[in-house]
């Protein structure tokens, strides 16, 4: 028998949702291409990918998200343009948008959900284990998130997923966690490292078994495809990631890791504007300019 996989090296962006929330501004344009700052969204992701040690992203899209495949692609005439006119650090920053990484794309025909488009890439992905990051979340730390999944499943041969405290009157939009310590605790995640018992998609406040809210970055074991194609359309019509986790939980194992950096769900209006905000005040050569405008507003 071959020794399992046990490296990570593909990642699966699903982008093929429709962007209902952010219309009408993505009525023609992918929710994935809205920029923050100065950057669009899903690059934030396919950057956290690279500095992860994914070498191969696999896009899931659909129908007008032909903007995702362009950005990621070659642009010569773009560069050669730029470094025409003198701006070789222009021309720079468009040749390492792919930082040297393998893309492929498959299509969802149909939005079908998030367990469906994640099916979607079985065969891309094949017998290895890889990564699940949603485009549409921001996630910023000392230690890539997808980074730190990686490391768990490499030390652990588990699926990971990282979790976070969300506030009680938010616990309904969350896929919430039912978590035990895991014993014995691991010398290097110690107690943010916990064993899931069981996943409940959006449950009401006063069902929630914990206020851990899944966040959107997953590492899973090939073993997961398996899962998704028994999954029967749940909550909304449609196949939840969350119902074929839940299994891969009960009957393999599957960690929860509390994670330590700032997370922004870009999604959502209220955290693109929050993700807007905090990453221009951080930004070298805007945030003091930025900062200063914002002291002076008179609201
Ligand atoms: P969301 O639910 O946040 O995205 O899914 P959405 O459906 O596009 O947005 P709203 O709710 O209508 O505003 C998280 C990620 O999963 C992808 C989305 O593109 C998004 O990046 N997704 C979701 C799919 O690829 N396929 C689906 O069927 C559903």
């Amino acid at each position: 028998m071959t020794e399992k996989i046990r490296k990570v090296r593909k990642a699966v962006l699903p982008v093929a949702g429709l962007g209902t929330r952010f219309l009408p501004a993505t009525k023609a344009m992918p929710k994935e291409m809205l920029p923050v700052v100065d950057k669009p969204l899903i690059q934030y992701a396919v950057e956290e990918c690279a500095a992860s040690g994914i070498e191969h992203i696999i896009f899931v899209t659909g129908r007008r998200k032909s903007a995702i495949e362009d950005h990621f692609d070659r642009a010569p005439e773009l560069e050669s343009f730029l470094d025409e006119r003198g701006k070789p650090e222009q021309a720079r920053m468009v040749r390492e948008i792919s930082n040297g990484l393998r893309f492929s794309y498959t299509r969802q025909s149909e939005a079908l959900g998030l367990g469906h488009a994640v099916l979607c890439a079985a065969e891309l992905v094949g017998d290895e284990p890889f990564a699940v990051l949603l485009g549409d979340v921001i996630m910023e730390g000392a230690i890539p998130a997808t980074r730190e999944l990686v490391e768990i499943y490499e030390a652990t041969g588990a699926g990971a997923i990282h979790v976070e405290r969300v506030p009680r009157e938010r616990v309904h939009l969350y896929g919430i966690v039912d978590v035990a310590p895991d014993q014995p605790r691991h010398p290097r995640w110690g107690d943010r490292l916990l064993a899931v018992r069981n996943l409940v998609e959006k449950p009401a406040a006063d069902k929630a078994p914990s206020n851990l809210g899944v966040t959107g970055r997953y590492v899973l074991p090939p073993e997961i495809f398996g899962y998704l194609a028994e999954t029967k359309p749940g909550t909304g019509g449609e196949i939840q990631l969350t119902d074929a986790l839940c299994r891969l939980a009960k009957e393999n194992k599957l960690f929860a890791c509390i994670y330590e950096g700032k997370t922004y769900d870009a999604g959502d209006k209220l955290g693109f504007l929050e993700a807007t905000v905090e990453i221009a005040l951080k930004d070298p050569k805007l945030g003091a300019g930025f900062r200063a405008y914002l002291r002076g507003l008179k609201l």
